[in-house]
């Protein structure tokens, strides 16, 4: 058996028998005849330059490699893949969008990375029927929540699922204040209130939240600040090349060995070599961790390791997943672009045995329902410590689906 149909085999699918019935009575109309041998159109929209770029890049070559494992076809058809840099504009997101949708017809919509971006792109795509879009990495609650549509799906996290464990964390941990700090924008705002929620339910409080405008990296008052307050410990949301900043000015402005950090594990994610000591010992809670013991992982890291000479991370994790999500779904409708909803009931029903994160199955609302674990970056890694959270399912407030 080929490595692609061993894969296939490993990803099931509640829609699978409906959808194979269909196919044998139903296919084969001219017009998918014609279109089979037009390749798939899978347009991105991601961050190729600024803070986030690292994630775009490890999320598209993730994507890239898992759609060549599987012989760079999918349903039968070759791949055609139109990429536009997000720049991180909020106000550019609609234009982005709307040049992949309307101008270059795409099939599936692969982004965005960044929340306030999402949130555009979900009110678009929401209205219509077609692309597919699949969200590679952007937490904003409401793509999920109350801007679920049946032709969005995220195969990343929400902002709550990945924060909320990192507040009971900080409180289990035997801290009783903190302050929180991060950007002002859908991301940096749903994270730390998750983990405020939580932190508060263990009995503990925020004495102090900051947030700066996005991606300002300008933190040193902020954490003088801090160090006057002297909370038990600060609860923070970077990520990419504002979160290597970040660490580096909290451990020269003396605070990282008195007043310990916490966050959800973007905060390390992808930095650790970048952030070198600075981000040594500092646990977080996050769906991924690079020695995770299981074959996909580490069939996954060392493929990933020779394709693009990057260490997996857990953006490369999410691309990937989008990468299989498109795959099986392709492979249910032979190819038929044009069975949208085929498509839809075979990614609703579908849970990974076989991601690099561990299991995980696709909830009602269209979110990972996912293991969400503690590590500790150790060696320039993310060791596990544990799981904080088993199959955390985000709440998916405002969804009317399912
Ligand atoms: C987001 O904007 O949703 C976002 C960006 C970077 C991350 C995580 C979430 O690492």
């Amino acid at each position: 058996m080929s490595k692609s149909n061993t894969t296939r085999r490993r990803f099931l699918t509640g829609a699978a028998a409906t959808v194979g019935a269909a196919a044998a009575t139903s296919f084969i109309p001219t017009r998918f005849a014609i279109a089979a041998k037009a390749p798939v159109r899978v347009g991105i929209l991601l961050p190729y330059s600024g803070t986030y770029a690292m994630l775009g890049n490890s999320i598209t070559d993730a994507m890239k490699l898992r759609i060549a494992q599987a012989g760079g076809v999918m349903g039968g058809r070759a791949v055609e893949y139109i990429a536009i840099d997000s720049e991180m504009s909020v106000p550019k997101a609609a234009q982005n969008a709307n040049k992949l949708i309307s101008k270059e017809n795409v099939d599936f919509l692969v982004g965005p990375v960044h929340s306030g971006i999402a949130a555009v792109m979900a009110k678009i795509v929401g209205q219509r029927k077609t692309p597919i879009m699949i969200v590679p990495n952007a937490g904003s609650n409401d793509v999920t929540g109350g801007l679920c549509a049946p032709n969005i799906f995220r195969t990343s996290f929400s902002n709550w699922q990945a924060a909320y464990p990192g507040g009971t964390l900080m409180a289990k941990e035997g801290h009783k204040t903190c302050a929180t700090i991060s950007w002002k924008y859908g991301a940096g705002i749903q994270m730390m209130a998750a983990g405020r929620e939580s932190f508060a339910k263990a009995g503990g409080k925020s004495v102090k939240d900051i947030l700066l405008p996005f991606p300002n990296v300008e933190f040193q008052a902020h954490l003088s600040e801090i160090a006057e307050l002297k909370p038990d410990a600060v609860f923070a949301f970077f990520s990419g090349g504002g979160a290597t900043k970040f660490l580096k000015d909290y451990a020269a402005a003396g605070l990282k060995d008195k007043i310990p950090l916490y966050g959800p594990g973007f905060l390390t994610e992808g930095v650790e070599k970048a952030a070198g000591a600075a981000a040594e010992g500092i646990k977080t809670t996050l769906h991924y961790a690079s020695n995770l013991d299981n074959p996909a992982n580490k069939a996954f890291r060392a493929a990933y390791k020779t394709s693009t000479g990057n260490d997996a991370n857990v953006f490369s994790v999410q691309g990937y997943d989008a990468g299989s999500l498109m795959l099986q779904a392709m492979a249910a409708v032979n190819g038929d672009t044009g069975a949208t909803a085929d498509i839809i009931a075979s990614m609703e029903g579908s849970v990974f045995l076989d991601s690099p994160r561990g299991v995980w199955r696709m909830s009602k609302a269209h979110n990972p329902i996912q293991d969400i674990y503690v590590r500790q970056v150790a060696g320039g890694e993310q060791k596990l410590l544990g799981v904080a959270a088993p199959a955390l399912e985000d709440p998916a407030t405002g969804c009317k689906a399912g």
